[in-house]
């Protein structure tokens, strides 16, 4: 365990914060797993050959998918205000169109002209030790005091019962991903912001989260997010076959660029809670600009889900591009692949902390509840 001190009284910027060191070994490959699709036994081994129709159509989609990824990296979306997010959106329409051309570059001459001058840097950090450790692991475990969970709780008690309310009036079959999800808004929950703000800014977060990410960095979501034992997304990966559920379901890169996130626990969260789960290291393994790509098509393009149809399109993509973001249940138990995620694989239960930072390059999953409800906020770190 690895103490900070605080600085003098004269100078209180930074409490002193206790960082947990992993209990397991770094990933020992340089690359993200890369996995044999035509042997394996859910793909290649049991699906029929793609007719040309079938080639053309997939590969069809993948590059207007691709198109639009594409124009996302150049747009520099993640680290753009979402209009969508906000409330009292109302669509995307030539209004809303309008607005966010003349926003985004609004922002992006402001942003080359701080670059040229020299206003828009990446902050000093007040905390190197959070900054090596986020560098170094990719992921970093702190523990908030009692009373600043406290604080939080209080600041987004509003948007979870938003949330709980939404969800009440949903059946469980037919909850998707984004219904567990409430994003907060300056406008509505300024107090669930200004709450987070203030306690990463005891802790150096948003100063480690810039010098990382190279840019200057705020709080730029607040998202709070229920997960309960009902909503079993990682189980029945292949529903068409007798393929037990392999131990990598869920494991994942995010299909974002260029941000920090940090997951705060509301509650305790133990190995069946759905804690937090991260590859130690593997946000160092190389992924190529056009392999990034690939992967992040492929997971908009919805060619990541394992539904029969679904891996038929899949498969009739050249084989180059057969490559997920969302790729752990295609990782068979037996492969080396499996051996080695397995060595660096951390599950961050309340024990080693509550607010757990890390980068989504790396190798990570969670909200897998096998018991009971979790309650988490997810901070999204970028550029605002
Ligand atoms: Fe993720």
């Amino acid at each position: 365990m690895t103490t900070i001190e605080s600085l003098s009284d004269a100078t209180p910027v930074v409490r002193a914060v206790d960082i947990h060191e992993l209990p397991i070994p770094p990933y020992r490959s340089s690359i993200l797993p890369q996995i044999d699709y035509d042997t394996h036994p859910a793909y290649g081994a049991m699906l029929p050959r793609p007719t040309l129709g079938e080639r053309v159509e997939a590969l069809s989609r993948f590059l207007r998918t691709f198109a639009f990824v594409a124009i996302r990296r150049v747009v520099d979306y993640e680290n753009m205000p979402l209009l969508s997010k906000e409330a009292g959106f109302t669509g995307l329409n030539a209004s809303t169109a309008i607005r966010y051309i003349t926003m985004f570059t609004r922002i992006r001459v402001g942003r080359m002209i701080g670059s040229l001058i020299g206003t828009r840097r990446p902050a000093t950090p007040t905390n190197p030790a959070l900054l090596n450790q986020i560098k170094s692991d990719g992921i970093v475990c702190l523990t908030l005091t009692p009373d600043e969970i406290g604080r939080i709780n209080a600041a987004t008690a509003q948007g979870f019962a938003r949330l709980d309310e939404r969800r009440a009036n949903i059946p469980l079959e037919k909850r998707k991903f984004d219904d567990n999800v409430y994003w907060c808004t300056r406008s509505l929950d300024p107090q669930a912001f200004t709450t987070v703000e203030n306690i990463f800014n005891r802790y150096g977060v948003i100063e480690a989260a810039s010098a990382y990410l190279g840019r200057p960095v705020g709080v730029k979501h607040v998202n709070a997010q229920i997960n309960d034992q009902e909503y079993a997304f990682w189980k029945r990966q292949f529903p068409d076959t007798e393929i037990a559920d392999p131990w990598g379901s869920y494991l994942h890169i995010d299909a974002t660029y260029g941000m920090l996130k940090c997951a705060i626990y509301t509650h305790d969260i133990g190995p069946d809670g759905g804690p937090f789960c991260y590859v130690r290291g593997s946000q160092r393994a190389k992924v190529g600009w056009f392999e990034g790509m690939v992967r992040r098509t492929n997971d908009f393009a919805g060619f990541a889900s394992r539904k029969v149809d679904i891996r038929k399109k899949f498969m009739a993509l050249p084989a180059f591009l057969r490559k997920k973001a969302e790729f752990g249940a295609d990782i068979r138990d037996d492969s080396p692949e499996a051996d080695r995620l397995r060595e660096g694989h951390f599950s961050a239960t309340s024990n080693f902390g509550n607010c757990i930072l890390f980068d989504g390059n790396g190798i990570h999953r969670g909200g897998m509840v096998n018991k009971g409800e979790r309650r988490c906020l997810f901070i999204l770190l970028a550029e605002i």
